[in-house]
This record gives structure tokens, C-alpha cells and sequence, in this order.
């Protein structure tokens, strides 16, 4: 830990546990380097500062229904907050660099922000004359490229044609056409014009800040600072000392732990869905059913609200439960980085969210990748498709193909090569965040970006 170097960094993440995770860790490497954090968040989701208790929290109206808070539509969800905290957002800058003017002893360096919030940090950070960083949660391959979802939607029935489901989509790599034509199926209302103010907030930003390295993206790394042309900070994928689980908005089970205690070496699969996805109750009984035949021991994490319209669990029929109960143990929320470091640990089958997936690499754990919204067909297509380290569930759920994935993973010749790949994977991303590796490198040329400002 570096002493405090007199600065303070403002941090606005996007109320989506998704997006908190990734702005707290960076909130608590920035902290190690000496700098201050203050973070600025909604009332929706808001974390809990008593977990930070080094950093100052301050929250802003959002002005959100509790209907609102509850919508699919997570473009409209984040039109409506950029619409309405425009004005809390002001005020508490504001307020924060008049009392910083006034002190000698501190000063306030730079905003950094999530990319979602786009329709004011630019104006308000320009008229404080306050420089602003841009923290991008998603891969860079989806980054770079889902400007052209829009004018792909346009062109969509050129991508009707069965035969060509499997290509790649040109504009889009590693996207295949029938991962996009499942992309531009969600519902989202105003994505052009949210797209186009993403675009343009982070083009005239002084830099953008991302979750992910040289050895896992080189090619889109290279491809988005050409396109971005402000400096591009890939700082690395989720550093295990300092591990985002403090940030969790949902009450973790511990209780997984001892239970993985238990377990054989690498023989438990870990199943979870992230913070924002939902599916059916018969989507959920098919999984607990292809777990159980797989006679694998099994976590598996079923948050409230994963199933719409139903409390828990109760949608998967009493004798499958019973028989789900001798393999397997169902939580709420887990302790997912623990989780994946445990020795108990052999596979994650998972939605494929950005940093479900990199947590997995930097635990060396193999995955199978069920992707449900967005951004998650990329990040599964790079882990199946790039890296080779995990098999991709593409078809419908279904309790037989999960069956025969888990099997294929833990006992198949495949399944081997997966592990020995993502060993490999691990190593490579591991030295990364060392010394002299290059998220490492990009992690000091940001320390210096921010204490130039
Ligand atoms: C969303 C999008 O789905 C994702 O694609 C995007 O990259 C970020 O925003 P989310 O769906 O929540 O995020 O998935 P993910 O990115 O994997 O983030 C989930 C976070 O919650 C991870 O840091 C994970 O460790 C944590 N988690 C999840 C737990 O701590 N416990 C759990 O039981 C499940």
C-alpha cells in the first residue's frame, strides 16, 4: 500500500452488480496507489459503504419507480437514469470540488465513470473543467464493435439464410450470424441513440480504462485504440488481491464453502447466472435435471428473480429435488471468486457475463458457456471459439445436451484438452498482472495519466 498521495479519484459506476464489481476493485487498486476514492452512486443498488470503509460514498436521487427498477429493457432502464440524475450528478460534483478547493492538502484528479453513463458526464465533467476516464465492463471485442449493431439490424434479413448460420459475422468477430440474429432479437427500445452517445462520451474522453489484457484480446486491442484514439488502459482482468466479492449487493451463502470442503478435487461444477438474466421455470427444472444425470457434485446458484414469477425454487418438481439434494446444493447468491478458487472446483457453467469470465481464467476453470443476453455471446464465442477453454451449450436448454457437455468436460479427451489449455491461459493472464507484464504496464502508464491531470 503506497501513502496517500494527495489525490482523489471520483468513481460513478452503473447501479448493475455487473458493472459495481469491476469500478469497486478498481476503486480499491487505485487506493493501494495512493489515491482517494470517493464514489458517487443511485439510490437503486446502491453498494454498501460499510464493506469500503475507506472510501467516502455519496448518494444521488435517481428518481426510479420500484416497477422501473424491475424492467428486462436494460437500455430503457439506462436511458431513464441518464435522463434523471443529471441534475443530483451536478450538484454533488459540484459541492465535492468547492470543498476540495478549499482544502491544501487534497486534490480531486479526474472523474472515471462507466461507459453507460453517457447523456451528462461529458458536459458536467467539461463545464467543472474536471478530466474524465471512461470504465468499459465488457469485453473489447464487444466494445469495439456493437455500434454496428444498429446498422446490422438494418441489414438482418441478408442473415436469414440457414446455411450460413455458423459464419462468422464480419463486422463482428468472433460473433457468428446466428449469435447475432439471438443479439438483435432482445427487446431495446432507443439503442441507436444510446448507442451513438456512448460513442461520442467515450471518443472525447481523456482515456479509456478496461477489464482485460494484451494475452486475452490483442487483436480488438489494437483494432479499438485506432478506432478510440484517446489512450486505452488494459489494466488486466480481475486481480485476486483484490477481489470484487466485498461489493456483492445480494447476501452471499457462505455455507458453500464448507460444503466444497467436502467435495473431491475438481470434481464440483459450479453453476451460476450472473446478476441480471432470468429464465422459466421449466428452462430451470431441464438444468437441475441435466446436472443431476451428469452424477457430478454440483453448486448451483439460483438468485431470487432468476426465475420470473416464482419466490425460489419451487419450480422444479418435489422428486427431482429430492434427488437433486444427494449430488448437489442450491444457494441464493455465493461467494463466487472462492468459489472458483476452491480445490473442490472442476468446470463453471455459466451465462458467459464479462466478469464471471475472466474471474474463471484467473482461476484456471473450465467453462461451459450458456450465453442469454448481449454481450454474452461474444464472451462465450471467445472462451469456445479463441481461447478453447470451455464448450458451448448452443442449442436450446436442454437436460441431455447439459448432460452430455458436463461429461465431455470432466471425463472426454476434450475435456482434457480444455483443462490443459486453460491452464495455459491462466499462467499467460497470470504474468500479465506481474511485474513487467503488460496489464501490469498499463495498470503504472494509468497511475501516471491520472497524477498528469
Ligand atoms: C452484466 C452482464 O450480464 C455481463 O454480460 C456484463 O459483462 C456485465 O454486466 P452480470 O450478468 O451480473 O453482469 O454477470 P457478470 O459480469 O458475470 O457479473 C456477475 C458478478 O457477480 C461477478 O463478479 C460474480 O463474481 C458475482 N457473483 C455472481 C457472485 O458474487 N455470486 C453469485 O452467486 C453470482
Amino acid at each position: 500500500m503506497e501513502k496517500n498521495n494527495g489525490r482523489r479519484v471520483i468513481l460513478f459506476p452503473l447501479p448493475l452488480q455487473g458493472c459495481i464489481n469491476p469500478m469497486i476493485q478498481l476503486a480499491k487498486i487505485l487506493h493501494s496507489r495512493g489515491f482517494s476514492i470517493t464514489v458517487i452512486h443511485t439510490r437503486f443498488n446502491a453498494p454498501k459503504p460499510t464493506s469500503h470503509p475507506l472510501f467516502s460514498f455519496l448518494e444521488i436521487k435517481d428518481g426510479l419507480s420500484e416497477t422501473e427498477t424491475r424492467t428486462d429493457d436494460n437500455t430503457w432502464l439506462f436511458t431513464l437514469l441518464n435522463r434523471r440524475c443529471e441534475t443530483p450528478f451536478r450538484d454533488c460534483l459540484t459541492n465535492l470540488l468547492g470543498s476540495s478547493s478549499d482544502s491544501e492538502t487534497e486534490r480531486i484528479s479526474c472523474l472515471i465513470h462507466d461507459s453507460g453513463w453517457t447523456f451528462f458526464t461529458r458536459s458536467v465533467a467539461k463545464s467543472l473543467k474536471l478530466p474524465r476516464l471512461v470504465l468499459n465492463t465488457y469485453t473489447v471485442s464487444f466494445f469495439l464493435n456493437h455500434f454496428a449493431l444498429p446498422k446490422l439490424r438494418r441489414e438482418v434479413s441478408l442473415l436469414s439464410q440457414d446455411s450460413e448460420q455458423d459464419d462468422l459475422v464480419q463486422d463482428f468477430p468472433p460473433l457468428r450470424k446466428k449469435d447475432l440474429l439471438r443479439i438483435l432479437k432482445e427487446k431495446r427500445e432507443y439503442l441507436e441513440p444510446y448507442l451513438n452517445m456512448i460513442l461520442e462520451t467515450t471518443k472525447s474522453s481523456s482515456g479509456i480504462i478496461i477489464m482485460s489484457c494484451e494475452e486475452l484480446e490483442q487483436d480488438s486491442l489494437c483494432k479499438a485504440r485506432d478506432a478510440f484514439k484517446v489512450p486505452i488502459f488494459a489494466i488486466g482482468p480481475s486481480y485476486s488481491n483484490f477481489p470484487a466479492s466485498s461489493s456483492s449487493l445480494f447476501t452471499q451463502d457462505e455455507t458453500c464453502i464448507p460444503w466444497l470442503d467436502k467435495q473431491e478435487d475438481r470434481s464440483v461444477i459450479y453453476v451460476s447466472f450472473g446478476s441480471l438474466i432470468s429464465m422459466t421455470g421449466p428452462e430451470l427444472t431441464e438444468i437441475a435435471c441435466g446436472l443431476r444425470n451428469s452424477g457430478q457434485p454440483f453448486l448451483l446458484v439460483v438468485r431470487v428473480g432468476l426465475v420470473k414469477g416464482t419466490e425460489w425454487i419451487e419450480a422444479i418438481p418435489e422428486e427431482l429435488m429430492a434427488k437433486v439434494n444427494e449430488k448437489g446444493k442450491i444457494v441464493k447468491w455465493a461467494p463466487q471468486q472462492e468459489v472458483l478458487k476452491h480445490q473442490a472446483i472442476g468446470g463453471f457453467l455459466t451465462h458467459s457475463g464479462w466478469n464471471s469470465t475472466v474471474e474463471s481464467v484467473r482461476e484456471g476453470v473450465p467453462m461451459i458457456c450458456l450465453p442469454c443476453i448481449w454481450d454474452q455471446f461474444v464472451d462465450a464465442r471467445l472462451v469456445s471459439d479463441v481461447w478453447r477453454v470451455g464448450l458451448h451449450l448452443e442449442h436450446r436448454i436442454d437436460r441431455n445436451e447439459i448432460e452430455s457437455l458436463i461429461r465431455s468436460l470432466f471425463s472426454g479427451n476434450e475435456g482434457e484438452a480444455i483443462r490443459e489449455r486453460m491452464r495455459l491461459l491462466k499462467e499467460k493472464v497470470g504474468r500479465s498482472v506481474k511485474e513487467n507484464g503488460s496489464a501490469y504496464r498499463s495498470l503504472e502508464s494509468l497511475i501516471d495519466h491520472i497524477s498528469s491531470f
